[in-house]
Protein backbone atom coordinates (compact mmCIF):
# COMPACT_ATOMS: atom_id res chain seq x y z
CA UNK A 1 0.00 0.00 0.00
CA UNK A 2 1.53 3.38 -0.32
CA UNK A 3 -0.06 6.94 -0.06
CA UNK A 4 1.79 9.41 -1.35
CA UNK A 5 1.35 12.42 1.43
CA UNK A 6 5.23 12.58 1.33
CA UNK A 7 4.68 13.93 -2.07
CA UNK A 8 1.91 16.64 -0.78
CA UNK A 9 2.51 19.90 -0.53
CA UNK A 10 0.01 22.99 -0.05
CA UNK A 11 0.62 24.14 -3.09
CA UNK A 12 0.04 21.37 -4.74
CA UNK A 13 -3.15 20.86 -3.10
CA UNK A 14 -4.17 24.77 -3.48
CA UNK A 15 -3.73 24.34 -7.28
CA UNK A 16 -5.55 21.11 -6.86
CA UNK A 17 -8.79 22.52 -5.43
CA UNK A 18 -8.39 25.26 -7.93
CA UNK A 19 -8.52 23.03 -11.23
CA UNK A 20 -10.91 20.04 -9.78
CA UNK A 21 -13.33 22.21 -7.98
CA UNK A 22 -15.70 22.38 -10.59
CA UNK A 23 -18.69 24.75 -10.22
CA UNK A 24 -20.88 22.25 -8.15
CA UNK A 25 -18.21 21.25 -5.88
CA UNK A 26 -17.70 25.29 -5.34
CA UNK A 27 -21.07 26.07 -4.84
CA UNK A 28 -21.44 23.07 -2.57
CA UNK A 29 -18.61 24.54 -0.37
CA UNK A 30 -19.48 28.43 -0.84
CA UNK A 31 -23.13 27.37 -0.01
CA UNK A 32 -22.94 25.47 2.71
CA UNK A 33 -22.86 26.91 6.08
CA UNK A 34 -23.61 23.81 9.07
CA UNK A 35 -26.88 23.10 9.70
CA UNK A 36 -25.61 23.10 13.36
CA UNK A 37 -24.87 26.19 12.98
CA UNK A 38 -28.26 27.58 11.69
CA UNK A 39 -30.36 25.81 13.83
CA UNK A 40 -28.34 27.06 16.99
CA UNK A 41 -28.73 30.27 15.75
CA UNK A 42 -32.23 29.88 15.10
CA UNK A 43 -32.64 28.41 18.25
CA UNK A 44 -31.19 31.25 20.43
CA UNK A 45 -33.14 33.85 18.09
CA UNK A 46 -36.66 32.28 19.15
CA UNK A 47 -35.19 31.30 23.14
CA UNK A 48 -35.75 27.68 21.74
CA UNK A 49 -34.40 23.88 23.92
CA UNK A 50 -31.18 24.05 21.84
CA UNK A 51 -31.32 20.31 20.88
CA UNK A 52 -29.70 20.95 17.71
CA UNK A 53 -26.16 20.90 17.77
CA UNK A 54 -24.26 17.74 19.33
CA UNK A 55 -22.77 19.29 22.72
CA UNK A 56 -23.51 18.48 26.46
CA UNK A 57 -25.39 21.19 28.25
CA UNK A 58 -23.35 20.40 31.33
CA UNK A 59 -19.79 21.22 32.52
CA UNK A 60 -16.78 18.56 32.46
CA UNK A 61 -16.25 16.83 35.98
CA UNK A 62 -14.96 19.42 38.56
CA UNK A 63 -11.84 17.34 39.63
CA UNK A 64 -11.04 17.42 35.99
CA UNK A 65 -11.32 21.35 35.61
CA UNK A 66 -9.51 21.68 38.58
CA UNK A 67 -7.05 19.82 37.14
CA UNK A 68 -6.75 22.58 34.07
CA UNK A 69 -6.78 25.58 36.11
CA UNK A 70 -3.64 23.71 38.40
CA UNK A 71 -1.82 23.14 34.57
CA UNK A 72 -2.80 26.67 33.32
CA UNK A 73 -1.27 28.28 36.53
CA UNK A 74 1.66 26.03 36.27
CA UNK A 75 4.60 26.67 33.45
CA UNK A 76 2.94 24.64 31.14
CA UNK A 77 1.31 27.18 28.68
CA UNK A 78 3.81 26.86 25.52
CA UNK A 79 3.67 24.51 22.38
CA UNK A 80 3.12 20.89 23.14
CA UNK A 81 4.62 18.05 20.87
CA UNK A 82 3.60 17.86 17.63
CA UNK A 83 2.73 14.46 18.15
CA UNK A 84 0.45 15.39 21.77
CA UNK A 85 2.13 15.67 24.55
CA UNK A 86 3.78 12.38 26.26
CA UNK A 87 2.10 11.80 29.20
CA UNK A 88 -1.68 11.98 27.56
CA UNK A 89 -0.24 9.45 24.53
CA UNK A 90 0.69 7.32 27.51
CA UNK A 91 -2.98 7.64 28.59
CA UNK A 92 -4.65 6.75 25.56
CA UNK A 93 -2.31 4.00 25.02
CA UNK A 94 -3.50 2.59 28.00
CA UNK A 95 -7.60 3.10 27.00
CA UNK A 96 -6.89 1.52 24.05
CA UNK A 97 -5.43 -1.38 25.70
CA UNK A 98 -8.24 -2.05 28.08
CA UNK A 99 -10.88 -1.46 26.02
CA UNK A 100 -9.83 -2.18 22.78
CA UNK A 101 -7.18 -5.30 23.60
CA UNK A 102 -4.54 -3.76 21.16
CA UNK A 103 -1.27 -2.49 22.60
CA UNK A 104 -0.30 0.74 20.47
CA UNK A 105 3.06 2.47 20.47
CA UNK A 106 2.64 5.34 22.57
CA UNK A 107 5.06 7.47 20.12
CA UNK A 108 4.71 6.02 16.43
CA UNK A 109 1.10 5.34 16.38
CA UNK A 110 -1.13 7.88 18.30
CA UNK A 111 -1.55 11.74 17.14
CA UNK A 112 -3.18 14.39 19.30
CA UNK A 113 -5.13 16.20 17.14
CA UNK A 114 -7.38 19.72 17.07
CA UNK A 115 -10.60 17.55 18.05
CA UNK A 116 -11.96 14.84 16.22
CA UNK A 117 -12.42 17.51 12.97
CA UNK A 118 -8.43 17.96 12.77
CA UNK A 119 -7.65 14.34 12.54
CA UNK A 120 -10.51 13.55 9.92
CA UNK A 121 -9.43 16.19 7.81
CA UNK A 122 -5.50 15.06 7.68
CA UNK A 123 -6.49 11.52 7.60
CA UNK A 124 -8.49 12.26 4.14
CA UNK A 125 -5.81 15.03 3.00
CA UNK A 126 -3.73 12.10 3.90
CA UNK A 127 -5.19 9.77 1.82
CA UNK A 128 -7.47 10.79 -0.88
CA UNK A 129 -5.96 12.46 -4.03
CA UNK A 130 -7.71 13.89 -7.12
CA UNK A 131 -10.06 11.17 -8.81
CA UNK A 132 -10.50 9.06 -5.93
CA UNK A 133 -13.51 7.83 -4.70
CA UNK A 134 -14.70 7.95 -0.97
CA UNK A 135 -17.46 5.99 0.44
CA UNK A 136 -19.20 7.28 3.24
CA UNK A 137 -22.56 5.79 4.48
CA UNK A 138 -25.54 7.78 4.75
CA UNK A 139 -27.19 9.30 6.34
CA UNK A 140 -23.58 11.01 7.49
CA UNK A 141 -21.99 12.90 9.88
CA UNK A 142 -21.98 16.19 7.35
CA UNK A 143 -18.02 16.95 8.22
CA UNK A 144 -17.18 14.37 5.77
CA UNK A 145 -18.16 15.21 2.11
CA UNK A 146 -16.39 18.93 1.58
CA UNK A 147 -13.02 17.78 3.27
CA UNK A 148 -13.45 15.12 0.17
CA UNK A 149 -14.18 17.23 -1.86
CA UNK A 150 -11.07 19.96 -0.55
CA UNK A 151 -8.84 16.98 -1.64
CA UNK A 152 -9.99 16.93 -4.86
CA UNK A 153 -11.80 13.50 -4.35
CA UNK A 154 -15.18 11.88 -4.94
CA UNK A 155 -17.82 11.25 -2.22
CA UNK A 156 -19.86 7.71 -3.13
CA UNK A 157 -22.72 7.75 -0.90
CA UNK A 158 -23.73 4.30 -0.02
CA UNK A 159 -26.83 3.81 2.19
CA UNK A 160 -27.43 2.48 5.80
CA UNK A 161 -30.15 0.06 5.51
CA UNK A 162 -33.11 -1.09 7.69
CA UNK A 163 -34.97 -4.34 7.31
CA UNK A 164 -37.74 -6.43 8.65
CA UNK A 165 -35.14 -8.98 10.19
CA UNK A 166 -33.07 -6.09 11.62
CA UNK A 167 -35.04 -2.52 11.86
CA UNK A 168 -32.14 -0.91 13.23
CA UNK A 169 -29.62 1.20 10.59
CA UNK A 170 -27.00 -1.00 9.57
CA UNK A 171 -24.32 -1.74 6.70
CA UNK A 172 -25.87 -3.94 4.12
CA UNK A 173 -22.23 -5.90 2.42
CA UNK A 174 -23.71 -6.81 -0.43
CA UNK A 175 -24.59 -3.02 -1.41
CA UNK A 176 -21.14 -1.94 0.02
CA UNK A 177 -19.54 -4.80 -2.30
CA UNK A 178 -20.99 -3.19 -5.47
CA UNK A 179 -19.98 0.07 -4.43
CA UNK A 180 -16.68 -0.56 -4.33
CA UNK A 181 -14.29 -0.30 -7.73
CA UNK A 182 -10.67 0.53 -8.85
CA UNK A 183 -11.04 3.96 -7.70
CA UNK A 184 -12.00 3.38 -4.57
CA UNK A 185 -9.46 4.84 -2.26
CA UNK A 186 -11.12 4.81 1.66
CA UNK A 187 -14.22 4.16 3.72
CA UNK A 188 -15.51 6.22 6.20
CA UNK A 189 -17.66 4.60 9.28
CA UNK A 190 -18.88 6.36 11.90
CA UNK A 191 -20.08 4.06 15.38
CA UNK A 192 -21.97 4.61 17.48
CA UNK A 193 -23.46 6.60 14.65
CA UNK A 194 -24.36 10.05 14.63
CA UNK A 195 -27.44 10.41 14.01
CA UNK A 196 -29.08 7.20 14.06
CA UNK A 197 -27.54 6.14 17.42
CA UNK A 198 -26.91 3.13 15.63
CA UNK A 199 -23.63 0.89 16.55
CA UNK A 200 -21.73 -2.16 15.04
CA UNK A 201 -21.52 -5.86 16.28
CA UNK A 202 -18.56 -8.10 16.48
CA UNK A 203 -20.08 -9.97 13.33
CA UNK A 204 -19.51 -6.80 11.40
CA UNK A 205 -16.08 -6.22 11.63
CA UNK A 206 -15.68 -9.79 10.29
CA UNK A 207 -17.93 -8.78 7.46
CA UNK A 208 -16.37 -5.97 6.77
CA UNK A 209 -12.97 -7.81 6.35
CA UNK A 210 -14.11 -10.17 4.20
CA UNK A 211 -15.38 -7.18 1.77
CA UNK A 212 -11.99 -5.55 1.57
CA UNK A 213 -9.81 -8.69 1.63
CA UNK A 214 -8.33 -8.66 -1.88
CA UNK A 215 -8.04 -4.94 -2.43
CA UNK A 216 -5.95 -1.89 -0.51
CA UNK A 217 -8.40 0.48 0.24
CA UNK A 218 -8.41 2.58 3.53
CA UNK A 219 -10.47 3.11 6.17
CA UNK A 220 -11.48 5.86 8.60
CA UNK A 221 -13.34 4.74 11.32
CA UNK A 222 -15.10 7.93 13.67
CA UNK A 223 -15.58 6.75 16.71
CA UNK A 224 -16.42 10.03 18.70
CA UNK A 225 -18.78 8.20 20.65
CA UNK A 226 -16.96 4.82 21.38
CA UNK A 227 -17.84 5.28 25.04
CA UNK A 228 -21.41 5.89 24.94
CA UNK A 229 -23.23 2.83 24.03
CA UNK A 230 -26.42 1.12 25.52
CA UNK A 231 -28.88 -1.54 26.60
CA UNK A 232 -25.27 -3.98 27.71
CA UNK A 233 -23.88 -3.90 24.51
CA UNK A 234 -20.15 -2.70 23.64
CA UNK A 235 -18.41 -0.71 21.29
CA UNK A 236 -16.45 -2.62 18.39
CA UNK A 237 -13.54 -0.49 17.04
CA UNK A 238 -11.60 -0.93 14.15
CA UNK A 239 -8.72 -1.27 16.34
CA UNK A 240 -9.58 -4.41 18.27
CA UNK A 241 -10.19 -6.17 14.56
CA UNK A 242 -6.73 -7.17 13.22
CA UNK A 243 -6.98 -7.45 9.56
CA UNK A 244 -8.61 -4.09 9.74
CA UNK A 245 -6.58 -2.63 11.72
CA UNK A 246 -3.38 -2.68 9.04
CA UNK A 247 -5.19 -0.16 7.21
CA UNK A 248 -7.22 2.14 9.81
CA UNK A 249 -6.87 5.64 11.07
CA UNK A 250 -9.18 5.28 14.10
CA UNK A 251 -10.37 8.55 15.12
CA UNK A 252 -11.54 9.99 18.36
CA UNK A 253 -12.29 12.90 20.79
CA UNK A 254 -12.25 13.80 24.16
CA UNK A 255 -14.98 17.17 23.95
CA UNK A 256 -18.06 13.77 23.55
CA UNK A 257 -16.18 11.71 26.49
CA UNK A 258 -15.28 14.42 29.06
CA UNK A 259 -18.48 16.53 27.94
CA UNK A 260 -16.18 19.59 26.83
CA UNK A 261 -16.49 20.25 23.08
CA UNK A 262 -15.48 23.61 23.11
CA UNK A 263 -11.86 22.48 23.75
CA UNK A 264 -11.42 20.88 20.56
CA UNK A 265 -9.15 17.87 21.60
CA UNK A 266 -9.40 14.40 19.85
CA UNK A 267 -6.82 11.81 18.54
CA UNK A 268 -6.14 10.10 15.85
CA UNK A 269 -4.45 5.74 15.92
CA UNK A 270 -3.07 4.06 13.41
CA UNK A 271 -0.08 1.84 12.29
CA UNK A 272 3.09 3.70 12.39
CA UNK A 273 3.39 3.27 8.76
CA UNK A 274 -0.37 5.46 8.36
CA UNK A 275 0.24 7.57 11.14
CA UNK A 276 3.94 8.77 10.07
CA UNK A 277 1.97 10.08 6.60
CA UNK A 278 -0.93 11.43 8.39
CA UNK A 279 1.64 13.49 10.54
CA UNK A 280 2.57 15.42 7.40
CA UNK A 281 -0.58 16.84 7.12
CA UNK A 282 -1.28 17.17 11.22
CA UNK A 283 2.28 19.37 11.75
CA UNK A 284 1.45 21.93 8.73
CA UNK A 285 -1.80 22.51 9.67
CA UNK A 286 -2.12 22.25 13.35
CA UNK A 287 1.21 21.77 14.77
CA UNK A 288 -0.08 20.87 17.98
CA UNK A 289 -3.06 20.93 20.59
CA UNK A 290 -3.15 22.81 23.66
CA UNK A 291 -0.70 22.05 26.14
CA UNK A 292 -2.50 22.54 29.75
CA UNK A 293 -5.44 20.87 29.12
CA UNK A 294 -3.23 17.74 27.18
CA UNK A 295 -1.72 17.41 30.46
CA UNK A 296 -5.16 17.47 32.55
CA UNK A 297 -6.76 15.14 30.61
CA UNK A 298 -3.89 12.64 30.77
CA UNK A 299 -3.85 13.27 34.80
CA UNK A 300 -7.72 12.82 34.68
CA UNK A 301 -7.36 9.71 33.10
CA UNK A 302 -4.56 7.95 34.62
CA UNK A 303 -6.31 8.88 38.25
CA UNK A 304 -9.77 8.17 37.55
CA UNK A 305 -9.59 5.45 34.76
CA UNK A 306 -13.38 4.41 36.19
CA UNK A 307 -15.03 7.87 34.79
CA UNK A 308 -15.11 6.40 31.43
CA UNK A 309 -16.75 3.30 32.43
CA UNK A 310 -20.00 5.34 34.09
CA UNK A 311 -20.49 7.39 30.73
CA UNK A 312 -22.75 5.08 29.32
CA UNK A 313 -24.96 4.06 32.31
CA UNK A 314 -25.03 8.37 32.65
CA UNK A 315 -26.43 8.69 28.93
CA UNK A 316 -28.40 5.51 29.32
CA UNK A 317 -30.27 7.04 31.61
CA UNK A 318 -30.73 10.36 29.61
CA UNK A 319 -32.15 8.44 26.61
CA UNK A 320 -34.21 6.50 28.89
CA UNK A 321 -36.11 9.47 30.33
CA UNK A 322 -36.35 10.95 26.85
CA UNK A 323 -37.53 8.21 25.04
CA UNK A 324 -40.26 7.24 28.45
CA UNK A 325 -41.24 11.22 28.34
CA UNK A 326 -42.45 10.67 24.85
CA UNK A 327 -43.74 6.70 24.69
CA UNK A 328 -47.08 8.90 24.06
CA UNK A 329 -46.54 11.18 21.89
CA UNK A 330 -47.51 11.06 18.49
CA UNK A 331 -43.51 10.26 17.77
CA UNK A 332 -42.29 7.12 16.59
CA UNK A 333 -38.79 5.78 17.10
CA UNK A 334 -36.65 2.84 18.13
CA UNK A 335 -34.50 4.15 21.07
CA UNK A 336 -30.86 4.70 19.99
CA UNK A 337 -28.28 1.90 20.73
CA UNK A 338 -25.44 4.68 21.14
CA UNK A 339 -24.27 8.45 21.27
CA UNK A 340 -26.23 10.80 22.35
CA UNK A 341 -28.89 11.39 19.86
CA UNK A 342 -32.34 9.93 19.39
CA UNK A 343 -33.86 10.44 15.94
CA UNK A 344 -37.74 10.96 16.43
CA UNK A 345 -40.48 10.06 13.22
CA UNK A 346 -42.59 12.93 13.05
CA UNK A 347 -45.12 11.06 9.72
CA UNK A 348 -48.04 10.75 12.09
CA UNK A 349 -47.84 14.54 12.82
CA UNK A 350 -47.20 16.05 9.46
CA UNK A 351 -45.83 15.20 6.07
CA UNK A 352 -44.11 18.64 5.42
CA UNK A 353 -40.92 18.36 4.58
CA UNK A 354 -37.89 17.51 7.34
CA UNK A 355 -36.24 21.39 6.96
CA UNK A 356 -39.12 22.88 7.14
CA UNK A 357 -40.70 21.47 10.04
CA UNK A 358 -37.85 21.34 11.85
CA UNK A 359 -37.63 25.60 11.75
CA UNK A 360 -41.30 25.30 12.43
CA UNK A 361 -40.61 23.06 15.67
CA UNK A 362 -38.11 25.77 17.05
CA UNK A 363 -40.13 29.26 15.99
CA UNK A 364 -43.59 27.68 17.31
CA UNK A 365 -43.15 25.31 20.35
CA UNK A 366 -39.32 26.15 21.06
CA UNK A 367 -37.64 22.92 20.35
CA UNK A 368 -34.41 22.73 18.03
CA UNK A 369 -33.27 19.42 16.40
CA UNK A 370 -31.26 18.70 13.27
CA UNK A 371 -33.66 17.63 9.90
CA UNK A 372 -32.00 14.09 8.89
CA UNK A 373 -32.34 14.85 5.26
CA UNK A 374 -29.02 16.99 5.87
CA UNK A 375 -27.03 14.15 6.75
CA UNK A 376 -27.48 12.71 2.68
CA UNK A 377 -26.37 13.30 -0.55
CA UNK A 378 -29.71 12.03 -2.18
CA UNK A 379 -32.06 12.38 0.91
CA UNK A 380 -34.79 10.21 1.10
CA UNK A 381 -38.60 11.26 1.54
CA UNK A 382 -38.45 10.44 5.60
CA UNK A 383 -39.78 12.80 8.09
CA UNK A 384 -37.28 12.14 10.35
CA UNK A 385 -35.41 14.63 13.32
CA UNK A 386 -32.51 14.19 15.61
CA UNK A 387 -32.73 15.12 18.88
CA UNK A 388 -29.41 15.34 21.58
CA UNK A 389 -30.24 14.23 24.87
CA UNK A 390 -26.88 15.09 26.74
CA UNK A 391 -28.79 18.13 28.32
CA UNK A 392 -29.79 18.22 31.90
CA UNK A 393 -33.09 16.21 32.81
CA UNK A 394 -34.66 19.10 33.80
CA UNK A 395 -34.29 20.15 30.19
CA UNK A 396 -35.15 16.66 28.55
CA UNK A 397 -38.12 16.55 30.80
CA UNK A 398 -39.46 20.55 29.16
CA UNK A 399 -38.54 19.40 25.82
CA UNK A 400 -40.08 15.82 25.51
CA UNK A 401 -43.57 18.12 27.41
CA UNK A 402 -43.53 20.21 24.34
CA UNK A 403 -43.04 17.68 21.63
CA UNK A 404 -45.97 15.79 23.21
CA UNK A 405 -47.96 18.74 22.98
CA UNK A 406 -47.83 17.66 19.07
C1 LIG B 1 -19.60 11.86 14.26
C2 LIG B 1 -18.80 13.03 14.70
N1 LIG B 1 -17.51 13.11 14.35
C3 LIG B 1 -16.75 14.16 14.71
C4 LIG B 1 -17.27 15.20 15.45
C5 LIG B 1 -16.40 16.37 15.80
O1 LIG B 1 -15.66 16.14 16.97
P1 LIG B 1 -14.75 17.29 17.59
O2 LIG B 1 -15.65 18.27 18.25
O3 LIG B 1 -13.85 16.60 18.57
O4 LIG B 1 -13.99 17.91 16.48
C6 LIG B 1 -18.62 15.16 15.83
C7 LIG B 1 -19.22 16.28 16.56
O5 LIG B 1 -20.41 16.41 16.71
C8 LIG B 1 -19.40 14.05 15.44
O6 LIG B 1 -20.69 13.95 15.77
Amino acid sequence: MKISAIEFSFSYTFNTIIKNSNQKMKSKLEASTTIFHTMTELANKHEAINLSQGFPGFNPDKRLLNMVSDFVHGENNQYAPMSGVPELRASISKKIEKYNGRKIHTDNEITVTDGATEALFSVIMTVVHPGDEVIVFDPAYDNYEPAVILAGGITKHVPLIKSQENPDYHIDWQILKESINKKTKLIILNFPHNPTGAILCENDLDELAEVLNKNDIYLMSDEVYEHIVFDGNRHHSLACHDDLWSRSFVISSFGKTFHATGWKIGYCIAPKKLTDEMRLIHQWSCYSVVTPIQLAIAKFMHTYPEYIDTLSDFYESKRDLFCSLLEKSNFNFRPSAGSFYQLLDYSQISKEKDVIFAEKLTKEIGVASIPISVFYGNPPNEQKLRFCFAKDDSVIEEAAKRLCSL
